[in-house]
């Protein structure tokens, strides 16, 4: 495993239709297994030391999908922040939610505020679901948000700039987003982290979510590790930073 962790990993878990459907078995069966995974790679983060995991579980798109799929997944993600309570408690995790939360049933929004404002002072590491989350829903929230400071004449138009519009979405308090990884082989963004994702690094897999352990992650962990991330600058450019910040040897 390489040195160069990134500080936060964003997943786009998707497959679990198609893993189930390969099966014969229902697409709900496809999101009972995808759940596993999402303990093991919440578990190999913590692990690992990631100051940020953010996980797309359910896009405001997804809305329109058959009511007994959307029930089902419902019930499911109440079903994990019950069972996962004790080990978020223990590990130090911090639990944070993206997305319109309030169009989310009382059955997973109560339990998913009472574990995110009892694990807030968690220092460990912050995992962040999204949920009934777009990322264009996103940034029309933070434009209304500040339109709202601006007509309150508490905000002045020319003070809007990258970091105060950054600030103000959900994501605004993490670190920025490093690695960007989809499964299933889809290669799309499908309204995910529009805007955080900037200078991520985009991995694509084509393992089904259902089967993305951790084993998976490493790999994707590697692949970032190989990556020259030059943010606009020439390679040259980055050689003479990394020799500014780094003493000299001996
Ligand atoms: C991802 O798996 C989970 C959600 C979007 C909720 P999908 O349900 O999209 O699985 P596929 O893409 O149909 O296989
Ligand atoms: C993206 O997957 C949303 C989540 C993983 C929660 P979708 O399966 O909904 O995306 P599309 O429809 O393939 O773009
Ligand atoms: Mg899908």
């Amino acid at each position: 495993m390489s040195t160069s962790l990134p500080r936060h990993v964003g997943i786009i878990m998707d497959g679990n239709g198609r893993w189930a459907q390969v099966r014969r078995q229902p697409r709900i069966e496809g999101h009972r297994v995808g759940a596993e995974s999402v303990r093991d790679i919440t578990r190999a983060s913590r692990q690992l030391g990631l100051e940020a995991l953010t996980l797309y579980a359910f896009s405001s798109q997804n809305w329109s999908r058959p009511a007994d799929e959307v029930a089902a997944l419902m019930q499911l993600l109440r079903d994990y922040l019950i069972d996962e309570r004790a080990e978020i408690m223990d590990n130090q995790i911090r639990l944070h939610a993206i997305g319109d939360i309030e169009r989310l049933p009382p059955l997973v929004r109560d339990p998913l505020d009472a574990l995110c404002r009892d694990s807030a002072d968690h220092r460990g590491m912050t995992l962040t679901l999204a949920l009934s989350y777009g990322g264009r829903e996103s940034l029309a929230r933070a434009a209304r948000t500040l339109a709202a400071q601006v007509a309150a004449g508490t905000l002045r138009p020319e003070a809007i700039d990258v970091d105060t519009l950054g600030k103000t979405l959900p994501t605004g308090e993490l670190p920025p987003l490093d690695l960007l990884i989809r499964t299933s082989g889809e290669q799309r963004i499908s309204n995910f982290m529009l805007w955080e994702a900037a200078y991520a690094e985009l991995v694509f897999v084509d393992v089904m979510w259902p089967d993305f352990r951790r084993n998976e992650l490493y790999k994707c962990l590697e692949a970032y590790a190989a990556r020259e991330r030059r943010f606009g600058l020439t390679s040259a450019q980055l050689a003479e930073t990394e020799s500014d910040v780094e003493p000299t040897a001996g």
